[in-house]
Formats: structure tokens, C-alpha cells, sequence
């Protein structure tokens, strides 16, 4: 076997994109916990993942479906045409891979077959990999909010994809 065939086989495998599952309430509430200063208990987590309002979509990574474990989520709030990004992380140990780019990639194909025309979202205008991440999938900044985040001395910015 040639080394680059060996390397391959145990190269980390590519995430995957699913629907969350109520069993993934723990992982979710743990992502989350490492990427906001206010976290949301595995609870709250749960009755997203359950609401029928909401679509979850988890990245996983792991060699098979016994090991694959979240690296990264995303909730979404859907209502007729329009939708709203409730939350989205990544492992801090795994940013920067694209895996944020895959999660939004799937989420926004998902919407479109639900004939989805607008997704929103607010970000902090200090977040430069979230702003990154938006703006290269096409999100205009269409509101602001001053002193929204962090005991009030960050500006949100309310963004907006246009999706038909
Ligand atoms: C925002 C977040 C979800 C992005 O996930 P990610 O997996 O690291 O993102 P990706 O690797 O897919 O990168 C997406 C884009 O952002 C850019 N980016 C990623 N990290 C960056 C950084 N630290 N600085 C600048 N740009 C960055 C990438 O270059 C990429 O651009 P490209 O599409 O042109 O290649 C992740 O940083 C995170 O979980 N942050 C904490 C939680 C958070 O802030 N959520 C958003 C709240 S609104």
C-alpha cells in the first residue's frame, strides 16, 4: 500500500450534515456552552431539537454512525416564507475547517425546499469569523441594534439572505 493510500485511511473523515435528534440535547447544550457567555441547559436544547417550528441540522464527525459525535449545530426557526437563525457553533477545536460553511450550506438548501424566501439572523458586529461566514453566503445587513450585546456596549447587526 502507498503511504498517501495509508494516510488516507486514517485521515480525519469528512463531517456530515443531519438532523438533530433529542439525544443530542447534552452535545448541543455543551457546543453551545463554549461558544456564548450565556449557555442553554440541555433542557431548553431539548425542547428546540423537539419543537416543529425549529430545524436543527448537526454536523458530525467520526468514522462510523456509532462514533460520530456533534462538532458543530445550527437552529433555525421557520414560519410561512420567512426564517430566523437562532444559534449556530462550531467546536472551538474545529473552526475554521469549513464545517460552519457545510452546517449553513445545508440549512439553506433545506429551506429553499420548504420554499423559504428570507432567513434573518443578528450578529454581534464585532463577530468577524460569524460576519465571514454570512457575508460570503450572500447576508446583507439590513438593521442594527446599539448596544445590544455584552452588557450593552456591543452593536447586533440584523442580516438578511434572500433565498429565491
Ligand atoms: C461563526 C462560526 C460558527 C464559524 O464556523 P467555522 O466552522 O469556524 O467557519 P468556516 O470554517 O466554515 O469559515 C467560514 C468563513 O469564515 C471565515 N472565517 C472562519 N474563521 C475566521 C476567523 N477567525 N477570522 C476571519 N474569518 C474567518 C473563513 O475564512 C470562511 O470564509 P470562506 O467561506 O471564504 O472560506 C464559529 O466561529 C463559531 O462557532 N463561533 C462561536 C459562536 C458564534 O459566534 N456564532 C455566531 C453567532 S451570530
Amino acid at each position: 500500500m502507498k503511504f498517501c493510500d495509508l494516510m488516507r485511511l486514517f485521515a480525519r473523515p469528512q463531517p456530515i450534515c443531519e438532523p438533530g435528534r433529542v439525544a443530542d440535547a447534552d452535545d448541543l447544550a455543551a457546543l453551545h456552552a463554549h461558544a456564548f457567555r450565556h449557555g442553554w441547559p440541555a433542557t431548553e436544547m431539548e425542547a428546540l431539537i423537539a419543537d416543529p417550528t425549529v430545524m436543527t441540522v448537526v454536523a458530525r464527525e467520526g468514522r462510523t454512525p456509532f462514533t460520530r459525535r456533534p462538532v458543530g449545530f445550527i437552529m433555525v426557526r421557520a414560519a410561512a416564507d420567512e426564517a430566523e437563525i437562532l444559534t449556530v457553533a462550531v467546536m472551538p477545536t474545529r473552526r475554521g475547517r469549513g464545517i460552519g460553511r457545510l452546517m449553513m450550506d445545508e440549512t439553506i438548501r433545506r429551506l429553499y425546499f420548504m420554499r423559504v424566501a428570507s432567513l434573518f439572523l443578528e450578529v454581534d458586529e464585532g463577530n468577524g469569523p460569524a460576519l465571514a461566514l454570512y457575508r460570503h453566503l450572500g447576508f446583507r445587513e439590513v438593521g442594527r441594534r446599539a448596544n445590544y450585546y455584552a452588557g450593552g456596549t456591543a452593536n447586533a447587526l440584523v442580516m438578511r439572505a434572500d433565498l429565491k
